[in-house]
């Protein structure tokens, strides 16, 4: 059994990470700082699984902690690396603390490893990293335009660091995020959202669930078919089972050393328009929404070329939009009750 260091295993695509390692086999050792989340999903963990989790409440920018977690759990095969702020309206307000927080996590970690000679590793990456690409859909060899936010040159900063460090003997993945959402089927983890939802998705169920009045889409003047902005969403459990099988990637490869980033979507851009529409098609439910202004540091438009993905990991998206919508509408009546 492999035991998978998962930092930030407390939250969203960290605890449905979670659930899929450990229905495939995997021992995962789950650490968290709890700054964004709390124990629920771990609970929600234990009861889709059966299985206790090994969870340790730390911090990744804590020497000492990772250390001592390093040498009490015994040998760890690998690691996937969630445990960052995420908020991109937050990291305009504070950039020093996203800076600060993602990339000594990082650094730290990677140190840590070193010295217990783990090498495999997967990086939580984000298609923020590529701006607003030239060309959509956007493929892994699209250059890095200036980064939209502080959250976006985090990702930027630490693809490059683990781009540097693989030749210290690291054999690293970074998967390229698009836009995930919904949640696990049994409506038992899904995504919590700390203060105001800054995500579509959970604004979407919390208006239709009647916590909020009305959604305001973002922008109406945007040159796509219907003015609103374009995004690549996915399901998160077919971003989690992208996890396996980079680490099944990972295994496969013979390499002391190697880099591969990979995009994780679905190649298909769907507007918020569309995405509002979708919803109430699928739930029944309508969504009360006006168009307002545009959103400072949007991107128009960006879905992913997944071919790399597809034909090297043998990744597809299997779950639909419409699954996606279903299950965030039944974790959200879940959180009403
Ligand atoms: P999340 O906030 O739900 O989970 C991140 C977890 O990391 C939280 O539980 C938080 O408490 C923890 N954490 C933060 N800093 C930490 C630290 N220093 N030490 C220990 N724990 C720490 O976010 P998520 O949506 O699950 O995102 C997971 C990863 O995926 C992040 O790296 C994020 O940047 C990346 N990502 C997310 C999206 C998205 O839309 N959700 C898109 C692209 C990339
Ligand atoms: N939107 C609205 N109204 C809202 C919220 C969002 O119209 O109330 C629009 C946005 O303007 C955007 C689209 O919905 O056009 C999607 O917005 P999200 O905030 O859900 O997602 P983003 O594409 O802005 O960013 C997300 C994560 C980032 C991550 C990025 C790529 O928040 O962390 O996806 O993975 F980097």
């Amino acid at each position: 059994m492999k035991k998978i260091l998962v930092t930030g295993g407390a939250g969203y695509i960290g605890s449905h990470t979670t659930v899929e390692l450990i229905q495939a086999g995997y021992e995962p050792v789950v650490i968290d700082n709890f700054i964004y989340s709390d124990g629920s999903l771990i609970t929600g963990i234990e009861k889709i699984t059966g299985k206790k989790v090994n969870f340790h409440k730390g911090d990744c920018r804590d020497k000492e902690f990772l250390v001592e977690l390093f040498k009490t759990q015994g040998p760890i095969d690998g690691v996937i690396h969630f445990a960052a702020l995420k908020s991109v309206g937050e990291s305009v307000q504070k950039p020093l603390l996203y800076h600060q927080n993602n990339i000594e996590s990082l650094l730290v970690l990677l140190e840590v490893m070193k010295q217990f000679n783990v090498r495999d590793f997967i990086f939580s990456s984000s298609c923020t990293v590529y701006g607003q690409p030239d060309h959509i859909p956007v493929n892994e060899s699209a250059p890095f335009k200036r980064a939209e936010s502080p959250y976006g040159a985090t990702k930027q900063i630490c693809e490059r660091i683990l781009e540097d460090s693989f030749v210290d003997g690291f054999r690293i993945v970074s998967l390229r995020y698009f836009n995930p959402i919904g949640a696990h089927k049994s409506s038992l983890i899904g995504e919590v959202q700390f203060g105001n939802p800054n995500n579509l998705v959970p604004y979407i169920t919390q208006t239709a669930a009647g916590w909020r009045d009305k959604l305001t889409i973002f922008g109406g003047d945007y040159s796509t078919p219907d003015g609103t902005c374009l995004r690549d969403y996915i399901h998160v459990t077919d971003l989690s089972v992208a996890h396996l099988l980079a680490l099944k990637f990972l295994d496969s490869r013979k390499e002391d050393t190697l880099y591969e980033a990979f995009n994780v979507g679905t190649g298909q851009g769907v507007s918020v328009l569309e995405l509002v529409k979708g919803f109430t098609h699928a739930t029944g439910v309508n969504v009360p929404y006006n168009i307002g202004a545009r959103r400072p540091g949007d991107v128009e438009k960006v879905f992913a070329d997944p071919k790399k993905a597809n034909s090297v990991l043998g990744w597809n998206a299997k779950l639909s939009i419409e699954d996606a919508l279903l299950d965030a509408w039944n974790w959200q009546k879940k959180l009403t009750k």
